[in-house]
């Protein structure tokens, strides 16, 4: 599998083989840092661009951890901390970072942003999430599904919220090109565009999997294996859509009653962040607004038994390690 030069801008680029190439290698990555094995001539003096127009802790943090872990140097340059967009173009700015730069990260708002710095860079150029798509999160995901259940092909996928952003995409491709069953479950106005529910259906039907959308809880999450969902409210979104959200998607919270349909050992899964408390300032700002104590998910599910979402925080390290080391590695 060569990978080498490539870009990682979303899902839709890569085969069923690529991305199952790309979930192996961050399994292997992941298995080398736990025996300890030095992995510093993998990316030894290569230099990496962080570009983050929105906030991150993971996204951030594992680029700069795997960078580290490989030989790499970075720069992080932050939402407030460099010209592009307002006094400088994506195109010029990827031609200045690319004579310099080995490989640049993009955080950002409309997908195109990140296609353009990809076209103009020379350099691989990894989407690390838009509005429209986040694929480094997917192979994170995949990686620890198949870690849970040693496989991903037949695995039912339930994703709650709203599916028109980048995670319900995302994860409907991926799960389409994978052979996976995959659900989204919500109100009919959350979710993703037809164009990509009919394209991923066609992808489906190749690879033995299914894409189906439903309003209905019971019959959606039925012996689920997998529960995911993400904010209702995503980064960049006016703070105004907190009231229709939280009417309209709180049937399709994530909580004992959903997991009632699913099969006794599935689990849960979420991108994080997560408003599953009252810990965070936001979460108390809608506490107060509208008396509710958690949003997608209740507490009780995040903290269970059943939650691998800090498995699936930690694999974001070594996927995007994958994702680097494939795209840009030394020949080993
Ligand atoms: N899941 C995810 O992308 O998290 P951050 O926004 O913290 O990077
Ligand atoms: N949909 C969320 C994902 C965060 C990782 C957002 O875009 O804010």
């Amino acid at each position: 599998m060569d990978l080498k030069g490539k870009n990682f801008l979303k899902m839709l680029d890569f085969s069923a083989e690529e991305i199952n190439y790309l979930i192996d290698l961050s399994l292997q990555l992941k298995a080398e840092k736990k025996q300890g094995k030095s992995q510093k001539d993998y990316m030894s003096g290569k230099n990496i661009a962080l570009i983050f127009e929105k906030t991150s802790t993971r996204t951030r943090c594992s680029f700069e951890v795997a960078a580290y872990d490989m030989g790499a140097n970075v720069t992080y340059l932050d939402p407030s901390g460099s010209q592009i967009g307002k006094k400088e173009s994506i195109a010029d700015t990827a031609r200045v970072l690319g004579r310099m730069y080995d490989g640049i990260e993009y955080r950002g708002f409309e997908q195109d942003k990140v296609e353009a710095l990809a076209k103009y860079a020379g350099v691989p150029v990894w989407n690390g999430l838009t509005n429209e798509s986040h694929p480094t999160q997917m192979i994170a995901d995949m990686m620890t599904i198949k870690e849970h259940f040693g496989k991903l092909s037949g695995i039912k996928f339930v994703y709650m919220g709203d599916a028109r952003y980048n995670m319900g995409n995302s994860l409907m491709v991926t799960c389409a090109k994978l052979g996976m069953d995959f659900v989204a479950c919500t109100s009919e106005k959350y979710f993703p565009e037809s164009w990509l529910v009919e394209k991923c259906q066609d992808i489906a039907k190749q690879s033995g999997g299914s894409v189906t959308l439903t309003d209905d809880v019971a019959a959606g999450c039925k012996d689920a294996d997998v529960i995911y969902t993400d904010v209702w409210v995503s980064m960049g979104e006016p703070d105004a859509v907190w009231e229709e959200r939280i009417k309209e998607l709180s049937p399709y919270q994530v909580n004992a009653k959903a997991f009632s349909y699913a099969k006794p050992g599935a689990k849960f899964m979420h991108c994080l962040p997560a408003f599953h408390d009252l810990n965070t300032t936001i979460g108390v700002q809608i506490h107060e607004k509208f008396g509710i104590d958690c949003m997608e998910v209740t507490d009780e599910i995040f903290e269970s038994e059943r939650s691998i979402v800090f498995d699936e925080a930690e694999n974001r390290m070594h996927s995007i390690k994958a994702v680097m080391y494939a795209t840009l590695g030394n020949v080993r």
